[in-house]
């Protein structure tokens, strides 16, 4: 096991990883840019603390194997640390959920590949699941033309997770036709579909599977779900109208704070309660097939497939350059992620 940086260490998911990390055996040098976090969290934990911002990482990296970066929004962070590890051979892994930082990331793919080294973004929640669940269909339907994956997630989230969501406010969605992103209005598509609890009305979403699912799996079409009730249902709508005024430096800034003042992110209580149920279907157009995962509270999931992945990579078992998930290890990665039960395959035959 060779030697790890959780970078953003002291966030509400990177408290969490590092501890599944410490779980794990590692011992890994805990890192971010504010000292008085990064030290206490390290006194803590008897851990190694490393203080630098983004602009210094290409200077902090050298004596270790690979970076887990769990500083969020990372169309800030990711960037600069992966042109860091290229530089100096280490690994980088993420837990994005960002589309843009899924495709800008594959274009560092030649580079890493000749400094040898694996850049593998969206080891958490977004996109582990869905991922391993669209190589598994692709597998089943090998000239599938179309995938739709989504997700039926309880539990709440963390801080981070909602102030990524603001800065794509009035943006939108995405999805992939004919193997290019396609921007299309917010809550473009609705549909009812049994993520494995019942049936349950769901909106399309700007997950990060409309990057990585084709990546993994070549199949062209590729649109994200996500169950919804009323309420946010509602809010897309909103969304569609209010656009250009939520794109506003203002509006994003008020609903920041407000975030940064109010949302802690669930405590342990809620986390062990939560689930999260993950529904994929491909199609060829004669005939569609189904499957269905279903995973522990979607941060808890993301501490643990992050460390799978991390000591995947640290172990050599990874591909080097830009790798999704699934595509590093196979469909059957999330099989080896604690608490997640599937693959539940269905067939209509249709
Ligand atoms: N893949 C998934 O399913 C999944 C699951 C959970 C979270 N996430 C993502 O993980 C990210 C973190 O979420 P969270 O809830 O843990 O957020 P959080 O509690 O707000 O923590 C964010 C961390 O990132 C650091 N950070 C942010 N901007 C930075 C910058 N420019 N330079 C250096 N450090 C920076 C923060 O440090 P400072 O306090 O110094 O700003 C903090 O340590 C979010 O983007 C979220 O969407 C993804």
């Amino acid at each position: 096991m060779g030697d790890l940086l959780i970078y953003g260490s002291y966030g509400y998911t990177g408290r969490l990883v590092a501890r599944e990390a410490v779980d794990r055996g590692f011992e890994p040098v805990l890192a971010g840019r504010d000292a008085d976090a990064v030290t206490a969290q390290a006194d803590d934990l008897d851990l190694p603390a490393r203080v630098f911002d983004l602009d210094e990482a290409g200077n902090r990296l050298a004596d270790v194997d690979a970076v887990l970066n769990c500083a969020g929004p990372f169309s800030t962070t990711a960037w600069p640390l992966v042109e860091a590890c290229v530089d100096t051979g280490t690994h980088y892994l993420d837990i994005t959920g960002e589309i843009g930082v899924f495709e800008k990331l594959r274009r560092r793919d030649a580079a890493a590949t000749e400094a040898g080294v694996t850049l593998l973004p969206g080891a958490g929640f977004d996109v582990v699941p869905t991922d391993c669940l669209a190589a598994h269909l692709a597998a089943r339907l090998p000239d599938a033309t179309g995938l739709e994956l989504g997700f039926d997630a309880q539990g709440g989230v963390g801080p981070g997770t909602l102030r990524t969501g603001i800065q794509r406010l009035g943006r939108g969605g995405i999805v992939r036709q004919s193997g290019r992103l396609k921007e299309v209005p917010a809550g473009w598509r609705t549909r009812t579909i049994d993520f494995g609890r019942g049936r349950r009305r769901a909106v399309t979403v700007p997950w990060g599977d409309v990057s990585t699912a084709y990546h993994t799996t070549g199949v062209p079409n590729v649109v994200v779900y996500m169950a919804a009730g009323r309420g946010l249902r509602l809010f897309f709508r909103a969304e569609r109208l209010l656009g250009p005024a939520l794109k506003s430096d203002a509006v994003r800034g008020g609903l920041s704070w407000l975030v940064d003042r109010t949302v802690s992110g669930p405590d342990e209580a809620a986390r062990e309660q939560g689930f999260a149920w993950v529904w994929g279907e491909a199609t060829n157009g004669s005939k569609t097939v189904v499957s269905r995962l279903r995973t522990p509270h979607p941060i808890t999931l993301t501490a643990r497939a992050a460390l799978e992945c991390t000591s995947r990579v640290l172990d050599g078992d990874a591909p080097t350059g830009f790798q999704t998930p699934a595509g590093a290890f196979g469909s059957e990665l999330v099989l080896d992620v604690e608490g997640v039960y599937g693959f539940k395959d269905e067939d209509d035959g249709r």
